[in-house]
């Protein structure tokens, strides 16, 4: 049996082109932590935390596991549902708020893992804005004839970032990731358009201080537990209910829609309250909203492709449906975006074709393996000398 997959060729190089989702994914890790589980920890109670929030579980990263990860699975996930190769893969963007370093970015890391060698990656850093961020821009790409095919990923293991003795922020944030593949297509549909904003007047208000060169890591910081999240709760939650609804209303009067053409919001997953406050200010039937803060808390950029992914499990989302996507966050930032859910459900894959995927990564594995010991006999060989 051969271990590379077939590469479809590039669907559409005409004028018109259109940036389509043909494939999603979601990972979470198995570790879950519950409300009562962190009254153990800290001055909280179960419902305290449901009241205010919404959320009822979590799910953590184990020791083992990283965003990278969740990132990888989810990927994964997303391109047996496209039924594409990773080596169609032109582009992958990370959106994530909890990168698995400063650099290397955590794309490159997934690029290696699936074995991605024809793409470029990059990660974007827009805090709990970023899947949307990440899509117009993986949509901007297609459009202009860049790219045919995009990885758009949000992932996020931000309980590696958390303070678990904050009771003001540990109850929020949990972990994992959601992935889309978007490829070109030239039937209209797809990723719309999207309103991107940010203002950084109110960067303080959500930040990790230390690590970057602002504040670069010494004991101290890390005595001052100053490389976890720092939130002032209330002030983002005003700014939150004050931009979701104009940014919905801004997106879709830019894609000559209304707010009643819209079939589905698929809102960021930050507090419940958030989503009912946008509900009301945009006289929607609650029905039409997304949550599922419940089950996963805040997720940051994996939140929405996340939240995507259930309802399409739930029949929430319906081919042909027009989907609203609304998120805020760090930066500050917050953005919409209107997306065509148009591309027919795919078919589940063969067992032959999920071998064949399966030994693709292991194959993949090996030749980055490969590369790794050639770079380690090339420095042994030649040293550090360019002559
Ligand atoms: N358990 C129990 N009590 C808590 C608590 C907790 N986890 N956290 C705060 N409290 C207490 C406070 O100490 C305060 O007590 P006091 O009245 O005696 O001073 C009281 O509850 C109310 O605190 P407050 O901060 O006003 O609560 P809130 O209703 O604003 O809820 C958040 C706090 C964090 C849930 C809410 O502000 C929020 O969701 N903000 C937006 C956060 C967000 O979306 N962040 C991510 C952006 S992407």
């Amino acid at each position: 049996m051969s271990t590379e997959l077939a590469v479809i060729p590039a669907p559409v190089s005409t004028a018109a082109r259109y940036a389509h989702v043909i494939g999603w994914g979601m990972h979470v890790p198995e570790k879950i932590v519950t409300n009562d589980d962190l009254s153990k920890i800290v001055d909280t109670n179960d419902e305290w935390i449901q009241a205010r929030t919404g959320i009822r579980q979590r799910h953590v990263a184990a020791d083992h596991e990283s965003t990278v990860t969740f990132a990888v699975a989810a990927a994964r996930k997303a391109l047996a549902k496209a039924n594409i190769s990773p080596a169609e893969v032109d582009l992958i963007i990370v959106g994530t708020a909890s990168p698995e370093h400063i650099f290397p970015s955590t794309a490159c890391l997934v690029q290696d893992a699936l074995g991605a060698t024809n793409a470029g990656a990059y990660d974007l850093l827009a805090a709990c804005t970023s899947f949307i961020y990440a899509l117009s821009q993986a949509s901007n790409a297609i459009k202009a004839n860049e790219v045919d095919t995009v990885l758009v990923i949000g992932a996020e293991a931000l309980s590696k970032i958390t303070d678990w003795s904050d009771r003001g922020t540990c109850i929020l944030f949990g972990d994992g990731a959601g992935a889309f593949v978007m490829q070109a297509r030239s039937e209209p549909g797809g990723f719309v358009n999207s309103i991107l904003r940010s203002d950084g007047s109110g960067g303080p208000s959500l930040v990790v201080p230390a690590g970057g060169t602002g504040m670069p890591a010494s004991t101290k910081t890390v005595m001052d537990n100053q490389h976890y999240i720092k939130m002032n709760g209330r002030e983002v939650f005003r700014f939150a209910t004050r931009v979701m609804a104009s940014a919905c209303q801004e997106a879709a009067q830019r894609a000559g829609i209304t707010i009643e053409d819209i079939d589905i919001f698929v809102p960021h997953q930050a507090n419940k309250r958030i989503i009912e406050s946008a509900t009301k200010k945009l006289k929607v039937a609650p029905e039409k909203m997304v949550v599922t803060i419940q089950d996963y808390g805040n997720t940051s950029s994996a939140s929405i492709p996340i939240a995507i992914c259930e309802a399409i499990d739930k029949g929430q989302i319906k081919q042909n449906d027009t989907l609203m996507l609304v998120a805020f966050g760090g930066g500050l930032t917050w953005g919409a975006g209107v997306l065509k859910w148009d591309v027919p459900p795919p078919a589940p894959p063969t067992r032959v074709q999920t071998a064949r995927r399966s030994l693709f990564y292991r194959y993949a594995r090996v030749k980055s393996f490969f590369r790794r010991m050639i770079r380690f006999v090339e420095s042994r060989v030649f040293g550090d000398g360019v002559n």
